[in-house]
């Protein structure tokens, strides 16, 4: 049985099906604060079968307590966290309460029931403005924003609980640009409000549920001028889980991998390949830089292809037709 905390939520539901696919059985702690349960239903739907489901927060000890004593957990996967660095910059407190509180309060109910096999949801904004590209795994951490902050913290305390206690497996992976579907149009991710990350923008707009795509900056030093992301299908990052899960039940210590594709798209090209996998025309126009945004970013994924033997495998074209199936649903289902 593993434990996978925030299941409901975007990436992890995505692992959730990975995992049920694979033969391991899931139990899905959220607390549903940017997930919806039904999500649940939808996991088993795909896989025909269902995960345990928990509503709950995981900084509640005691709960966290009775979940472990009821369970023979084999590993824990922690997606649970708030991901908006633009929400971190006006709400810090409540992203270090959630993410660095939260997770130490698992970190601590997994050591006192010795569950120490972790695969940890970090992200490459932990780089922030890489001097070097591609960006490795030693690149100099500069995370930018409160959200980068937390989630450097924890990779930091695991580092510090896995040298005090050898008995740790821990697998800490940094996303670059998930985006995409499962095939099925079942799941997918669905933002609150309007969205801050360009695919599910440019989505709604060739959806016509907005008018126009603003490009934040087109005098980059980018061939296009437009900038440069790594965006990994959201099903080869799930599939990336399986895989550190694999290899960290059999290595001690901790591992810290990038999830990307190694290649990178810029804003204009994104647009481009939208408008091909939908048929649809999206107005853009040019607007400033975004605060905080760097030029150009993208993964040297070599290291998780070696040690994991793992490597993307979905192209631009996939990551825009699933991501547009998704949001067809999404839109005939909130009519
Ligand atoms: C953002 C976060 C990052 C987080 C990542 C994954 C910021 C500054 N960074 O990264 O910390 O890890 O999401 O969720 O928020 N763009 C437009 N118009 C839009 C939206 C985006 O032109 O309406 C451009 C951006 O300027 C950027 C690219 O599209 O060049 C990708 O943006 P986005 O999807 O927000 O991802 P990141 O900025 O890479």
């Amino acid at each position: 049985m593993i434990l996978v905390t925030g299941g409901c939520g975007y990436i992890g539901s995505h692992t959730c099906v990975e995992l049920l696919s694979a033969g391991y059985e899931v139990t899905i702690m959220d607390n549903l604060c940017n997930s919806k349960a039904e999500v649940v239903g939808n996991i088993a739907r795909i896989t025909g079968k269902t995960p345990t489901f928990v509503e709950g927060d995981i900084r509640d000890a005691q709960l966290l307590d009775q979940l472990f004593a009821r369970n023979t957990f084999r590993a824990v996967m922690h997606f649970a966290g708030l991901k908006s660095p633009g929400e971190s910059m006006s709400q810090p407190a409540r992203y270090y309460e959630n993410n660095v509180q939260g997770s130490l309060a698992l970190f601590q109910a997994m050591e006192r029931h010795s569950v120490l096999q972790l695969v940890f949801s970090s992200t490459a904004a932990v780089y922030g403005n890489a001097s070097a590209l591609p960006i490795r795994e030693d690149s100099p951490p500069q995370p930018p924003n409160p959200y980068g902050r937390s989630k450097h913290m924890v990779e930091q305390m695991l580092g510090d609980m896995v040298s005090a206690n050898l008995a740790w497996h821990v697998s800490i992976l940094r996303y670059f640009n998930p985006v995409g579907a499962h095939k099925s149009g079942l799941i997918g991710e669905r933002p609150a409000g309007v969205p801050n990350n360009l695919m599910p923008y440019i989505a709604q707009v060739a959806a016509g549920e907005r008018e126009c795509l603003a490009i934040f900056g087109n005098d980059y030093p980018t061939p296009d001028g437009t900038g440069v992301r790594d965006y990994i299908h959201v099903v080869d990052l799930a599939a990336g889980h399986i895989k550190a899960l694999e290899h960290l039940l059999k290595n001690a210590g901790v591992h810290i991998y990038n999830l990307g594709t190694g290649r990178g798209y810029s804003v204009m090209e994104m647009l481009r390949a939208f408008e091909q996998a939908s048929g649809r025309n999206i107005p853009f126009s040019i607007q400033p830089r975004r605060a905080g945004d760097v030029a150009a970013s993208y993964a040297d994924p070599q290291k998780a292809e070696r040690a994991l033997g793992w490597k993307a495998i979905h192209g631009i074209n996939e990551m825009c037709i699933d991501t547009w199936r998704w949001q067809q649903n999404i839109a005939a289902t909130s009519v």
